[in-house]
């Protein structure tokens, strides 16, 4: 099988990757970059515990062409904290007790993510179409999206201090 030389950039650290035409982004983000904060759920493109943001977009990583991914810039859950500093999403989503198993929340945390840069002050509303992909078994969508409804409160107040 041939392989291609791709270039991505990812959580702001450019990277060129060997891949297969086989491979998804998931494989490259997981397998070749050791970055396994992104799932694999069903792989299928069903279930959105592999979502990342693509150029600002959120994308099922499962169901992108490695090579698809090439020249592109992306954020995965390990892209969010600042050091020790958690992102005010991840410090709701543990405010509100908004994980229980925590396979679903990275996917969730970046769901919200992409929605909060569009949409400052979504409703709740706003909030379920944006999570809609995005499966969760254990915890249930009350404490998601309350978290995700103080994140954004939270986002807002540290905007106005500025
Ligand atoms: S693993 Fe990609 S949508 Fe389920
Ligand atoms: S916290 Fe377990 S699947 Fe959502």
């Amino acid at each position: 099988m041939t392989t291609e030389l791709i270039s991505l950039v990812v959580n702001g650290e450019a990277h060129q990757v060997l891949v297969k035409p086989n491979w998804t982004l998931l494989d490259v983000l997981r397998d070749e970059l050791n970055l396994t904060g992104t799932k694999r759920g069903c792989d299928t493109g069903c279930c959105g515990a592999c979502t990342v943001i693509v150029d600002g977009k959120t994308v099922n990583s499962c169901l992108m062409l490695a090579m698809k991914a090439d020249g592109r810039n992306i954020l995965t859950i390990e892209g969010l904290a600042r050091g020790d500093k958690l992102h005010p999403i991840q410090e709701a989503f543990i405010e509100k007790g908004a994980l229980q198993c925590g396979f679903c929340t990275p996917g969730m945390v970046l769901s919200a993510k992409a929605l909060l840069d569009e949409n400052p002050s979504p409703t709740e509303e706003d909030i379920k179409t944006a999570i809609a992909g995005n499966l969760c078994r254990c915890t249930g969508y009350i404490q998601i999206i309350e978290a995700i409804q103080a994140a954004a409160r939270n986002l807002a107040g540290s905007a106005s201090r500025r």
